[in-house]
C-alpha cells in the first residue's frame, strides 16, 4: 500500500454461470500514446473511448503541465497541442502514479528538451528500473539526475540539439523502443531503433498516422529495424481507441473457468503484437469465437464470444512474450484449473512491472492451493480442473503489492474455486480498469 491511501480488499466466490455482453474500457498503451502525440501535435486531436483510468489521466496531467490543453466534450477528449519541438518547461515535478508506459515514454518525449523536468511516482513506480531509458537518452545527450540504481525521483536535462542516435533495444521492451523515437521527434536527422522481437506497435502506427516520416524494415532473424526522421511536423487527429485486450482478458478467462458461461465481450483490439493470450487459451481448449472482425482507427478490431470451457494444459512458446506480457498473471490462474502442467517461459519482465509479478502471482498461486514451481524466468502451474480444493477457506489475503492486474487475476480465480480468494486491495485496479467489479457483477460474478 501506498502511504495515506486506505486499503480496499475483496472476496471472490464461487459463481454461477457468467453471462452477457460487455464493452470494456480503451486500450491502455494507446491512450497514453493518443494523449502524448496529440499534446505535441500541431492543431486539434480528437479522442473517441479513451481509457479514463488514473495512468492515462496522470499523462494527461502531464502533457497539461508541458503546456497542451486537454479537455472533455461529451465522449469526446479534445487535445490542443503545442506543434513539434514546443514543449513548455513543467513548473512542478511530473507524477506519473503508478504507471510506467506514461513515465517512461514522457521521459523520451520531453527530456531532450533544453530544460530540466522531473519525474516523480508512487511506491510502485518508484522501484521500477527507469535506466533502460536513461541509458539512450544519456547518448541523445540528455544530462540525468537520479536515484539510486537509475530510479525514480529522476531529473532530465537536455542539450541545445539533441543527438540523433542508433539504438539497439536491449530487451523486449516497447516503453523503451518508444521513448527512444519519441525523443527522436525532437532530434535533427534519422534516429534508428532496433528491437531484437516484435513488441507492440502502436507508437510507430501512431506516428506515421500524424504525419511523421517513419520506416519498419526487417533486420536479422526476428529484428525489425525503425528509423524515424526529427523535427518534422505533427498534425492533430481523430482517434478511435479500441477495447483494451489486457482488459478483456479478465472477463474472458472468467468465462472460460466458471462453468455454464457465454459472454461476449465487444471492440477488443486484434493487433498481432497484443493476441499471444487469446492464441495460448485456443491451443488450451478455449472456446472463443472471434467475430465481427474490422478495422477502426487504423486498428484490428473484433468482438468476442467467450464460453465456459475444458481446458489442457501446454507450454507456451518463450517467443510469444512479448505479445501476452501483461497477460501471464491471469493465465496462470486459467492454468491453475487446467487439466497437467502449463509451462511458462521466458518470463524475465514479469519481474519489472508494477510488482515482481512472477513472485507475486507464485505467492497468491500457493496461497490458494495451486501446486506450481517457478526460476528465475519460468513458471510452471499443475491445474485441479473444476477448482477443487483452490481457494482459502481462512480467508487469507494475497498480497496485491500495488499491482492492478494481480488484483484482478486473482478476483478471477475465487469465481471458479471451491473456496472463495481474497485479495487485499482494488483500489489500483482503478489504474487501468475503472468499474471492473461492477462489470463482473454484472455478468453474475460473486465479488464483495
Ligand atoms: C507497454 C509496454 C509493456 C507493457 C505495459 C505497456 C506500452 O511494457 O507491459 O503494460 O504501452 O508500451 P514494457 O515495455 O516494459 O515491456
Amino acid at each position: 500500500m501506498s502511504a495515506g491511501v486506505i486499503a480496499k480488499p475483496a472476496i471472490a466466490r464461487r459463481s454461477g454461470a457468467l453471462g452477457g455482453t460487455v464493452r470494456i474500457p480503451g486500450d491502455k498503451s494507446i491512450s497514453h500514446r493518443a494523449l502524448m502525440l496529440g499534446g505535441l501535435a500541431a492543431g486539434e486531436t480528437r479522442i473517441a473511448g479513451l481509457l479514463e483510468g488514473e495512468d492515462v489521466f496522470n499523462t494527461a496531467r502531464a502533457m497539461q503541465a508541458l503546456g497542451a490543453t486537454v479537455r472533455k466534450e461529451g465522449d469526446t477528449w479534445i487535445v490542443d497541442g503545442v506543434g513539434n519541438g514546443a514543449l513548455l518547461a513543467p513548473e512542478a515535478p511530473l507524477n506519473f502514479g503508478n504507471a510506467g508506459t506514461g513515465c517512461r515514454l514522457t521521459m523520451g518525449l520531453v527530456g531532450v528538451y533544453d530544460f530540466a523536468t522531473t519525474f516523480v511516482g508512487d511506491a510502485s513506480l518508484s522501484r521500477r528500473p527507469m535506466g533502460r531509458v536513461l541509458d539512450p537518452l544519456r547518448q541523445m545527450g540528455v544530462q540525468v539526475t537520479s536515484a539510486e540504481g537509475g530510479r525514480l525521483p529522476v531529473t532530465l536535462r537536455g542539450p541545445k540539439t539533441a543527438n540523433p542516435v542508433s539504438y539497439r533495444v536491449p530487451m523486449a521492451s516497447a516503453q523503451v523502443k518508444s521513448a527512444v523515437l519519441l525523443g527522436g521527434l525532437n532530434a535533427p536527422g534519422i534516429t534508428t531503433v532496433i528491437e531484437p522481437v516484435m513488441t507492440r506497435d502502436h507508437t510507430e502506427r501512431m506516428l506515421q498516422a500524424f504525419g511523421v516520416n517513419l520506416t519498419v524494415e526487417a533486420g536479422n532473424e526476428r529484428e525489425r529495424i525503425i528509423r524515424l526522421e526529427g523535427q518534422g511536423r505533427l498534425t492533430g487527429q481523430d482517434i478511435d481507441v479500441p477495447g483494451d485486450p489486457s482488459s478483456a482478458a479478465f472477463p474472458l478467462v472468467a468465462a472460460l473457468l466458471v462453468p455454464g458461461s457465454d459472454v461476449t465481450i465487444l471492440n477488443v483490439l486484434m493487433n498481432a503484437t497484443r493476441t499471444g493470450l487469446i492464441v495460448t487459451l485456443q491451443q488450451m481448449g478455449a472456446r472463443i469465437d472471434v467475430r465481427n472482425t474490422r478495422i477502426a482507427g487504423g486498428e484490428d478490431v473484433v468482438d468476442l464470444r467467450v464460453r465456459s470451457s475444458e481446458l489442457k494444459g501446454i507450454t507456451v512458446p518463450d517467443d510469444r512474450a512479448p505479445s501476452m506480457i501483461d497477460e501471464y498473471p491471469v493465465l496462470a490462474v486459467a492454468a491453475a484449473f487446467a487439466e497437467g502442467r502449463t509451462v511458462m517461459r521466458g518470463l524475465e519482465e514479469l519481474r519489472v512491472k508494477e510488482s515482481d509479478r512472477l513472485s507475486a502471482v507464485v505467492a497468491g498461486l500457493k496461497l490458494n492451493g495451486v501446486d506450481c514451481e517457478d526460476g528465475p524466468s519460468f513458471l510452471v502451474v499443475h491445474g485441479r480442473p473444476g477448482g477443487k480444493g483452490l481457494g482459502n477457506a481462512a480467508g487469507t489475503a494475497v498480497a496485491t503489492d500495488l499491482d492492478h492486474r494481480i488484483a484482478m487475476s486473482f478476483l478471477v480465480m475465487g469465481l471458479a474455486s471451491e473456496h472463495p480468494v481474497t485479495v487485499d486491495d482494488t483500489t489500483m485496479i482503478a489504474t487501468s480498469f475503472p468499474g471492473f467489479v461492477e462489470l463482473m457483477t454484472g455478468l453474475g460474478a460473486t465479488i464483495e
